[in-house]
């Protein structure tokens, strides 16, 4: 099955109303990605070799965000929505390059399994003209029904044309389905709009296939597979379902998810096996890691790159371009942007690195601030191997710290420091004994004073 061709059309062009949003519908995301771009991966892991999407509402903005998902993928807007088989020929110059299957999906059937889709592709290469994806609501109430005779699929009824005998059919339409290509123009082009919406219908394909003898199947998918999301407490029980597959997913190649419900992957984390994520977790995109690492409760971590056996957390920030090497260690309350925290070096508590190298088995103290930003540019702060920060300091960027250097605590450091050096950045101590207790008289009886002047 896999040398023969197939476009995917993927129709797009919905309003969605009951999102009740400034963005089209199908580019709210599920873990991080738009939903329509979930559906892409899914044509794309039944090995679609071409993509055709049907855009209508907010097309400029579906346009620019399809070149981000899909830069290969032609798109087609269809002007008017005049339904689904309408929606399909809207692509009719991709359909009419000529491929073997035409694969119709919606933009808005996130959870859509590849598998589901290469089942109704291998009907095709057994010959079938058209193969409809069923599945089994838990209520089938607004579904188009398949209507099966001796094994072949003789009609889908949507719920409005149903007769009441019709609307007790338990197997339905997911609305995706395979089409063999040599047909699938001259079926669409037969479609008409008698029906009780007046719409062109994708689903009358079925009887004017079976009409002209052609071999028409229904396969059937799991529910998740068929979750159209219409608004978003949709939107969320779809996440849900992402969430906890990919969770699952996770713990079977080895992750240990102490509370896996409260750990929330995105569509891209890559996590090794023997890694440790303790509860209440947040992975943004683009996150990174290796094994045995061990990641403490509530940190929220984005963009980052993990190396094996680091410790990270509890509450930390992990934020694009933390790259922590092998055994390196970011603590409590600390947080790391576009920096490289290298092999075995501790950040341990409160404290800022962005834009900045900590070398090798540096400790950073509490409370250390990279000063990087001075409302204009960033700059960068170089911590060299070995360096110690005492706590509380601030290392104005740009600036260099040796390897080996020292730095005293509340240091504000605004000059490189060479390699082994000790710096104070700091007035010095001064006290004088006596002076406490002098000084607290003094305050002492001005109050005095003031609230006898008041009486
Ligand atoms: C469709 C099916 C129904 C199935 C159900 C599954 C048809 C006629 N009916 O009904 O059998 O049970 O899906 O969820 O196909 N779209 C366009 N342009 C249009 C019309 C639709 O792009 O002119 C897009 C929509 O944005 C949506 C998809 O096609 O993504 C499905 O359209 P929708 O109107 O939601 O179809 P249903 O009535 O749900
Ligand atoms: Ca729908």
């Amino acid at each position: 099955m896999s040398q023969r061709s197939c476009l995917s059309v993927i129709l797009a062009a919905g309003e969605g109303t009951r999102m009740k949003s400034a963005m089209p519908k199908v580019l709210h995301a599920i873990a991080g990605l738009p939903m329509v771009a979930h559906v892409v991966k899914a044509a794309e892991a039944a090995r679609a070799t071409g993509l055709a999407l049907v855009i209508g509402h907010g097309a400029d903005e579906m346009r620019k965000a399809v070149q981000k998902f899909a830069p290969k993928a032609e798109t087609f807007v269809q002007e008017k929505r005049l339904g689904t088989a309408h929606a399909v020929l809207a692509a009719r110059e991709a359909i009419a390059k000529g491929y073997d299957d035409i694969l119709v999906m919606f933009g808005d059937t996130p959870l859509i399994d590849a598998a589901a889709l290469a089942a109704a592709r291998q009907k095709l290469a057994e010959g079938a003209a058209v193969a409809v994806i069923g599945f089994r609501p838990p209520s089938p109430t607004g579904y188009g029904r398949l209507i099966e005779k001796g094994g072949r699929l003789v009609a889908i009824r949507e719920e409005k044309d149903c007769s009441e005998a019709e609307k007790k059919i338990g197997f339905c339409n997911a609305g995706m389905m395979a089409v063999a290509g040599n047909q699938a123009l001259r079926l669409l082009d037969k479609v008409g709009n008698n029906n009780a919406k007046g719409e062109f219908y994708l689903t009358d394909i079925v009887e004017l296939a079976g009409a002209d003898g052609l071999d028409v199947v229904a396969t059937e998918a799991s529910f998740e597979s068929a979750l159209g999301i219409n608004n978003r407490a949709e939107l969320a029980e779809a996440e849900a379902i992402w969430q906890a597959r990919r969770r699952r997913d996770a713990m079977l190649a080895g992750v240990t998810l102490i509370a896996p419900e409260t750990v929330y992957f995105s569509h891209d984390t890559e996590i090794g096996a023997d890694t440790i994520v303790e509860p209440h977790v947040w992975f943004g995109p683009g996150v990174k890691i290796a094994s045995g690492a061990k990641i403490h409760a509530f940190s929220h971590i984005e963009g980052a790159t993990i190396a094996s056996n680091c410790d990270v957390g509890p509450f930390a920030r992990l934020r694009p371009g933390a790259d922590l090497r092998q055994k390196a260690k970011v603590g409590n309350f600390c947080e790391v942007k576009q920096a490289t925290i290298e092999e075995g070096a501790k950040v341990n508590h409160l404290t800022y690195i962005g834009d900045a190298r900590v070398g090798a088995g540096a400790n950073i103290g509490a409370g250390t601030i990279t000063c990087n930003y001075d409302g204009f540019s960033k700059f960068f702060t170089d911590i060299g191997e070995g360096a110690f920060v005492g706590s509380n300091s601030a290392l104005v960027a740009p600036v260099t710290i040796g390897k080996g250097g020292y730095i005293a605590s509340g240091s504000v450091i605004t000059e490189s420091v060479p390699d082994d050096a000790l710096a104070f950045g700091r007035a010095r101590q001064k006290t004088l004994p006596g002076k406490g207790k002098e000084l607290r008289e003094r305050f002492a009886s001005a109050t005095a004073a003031k609230k006898r002047a008041a009486e």
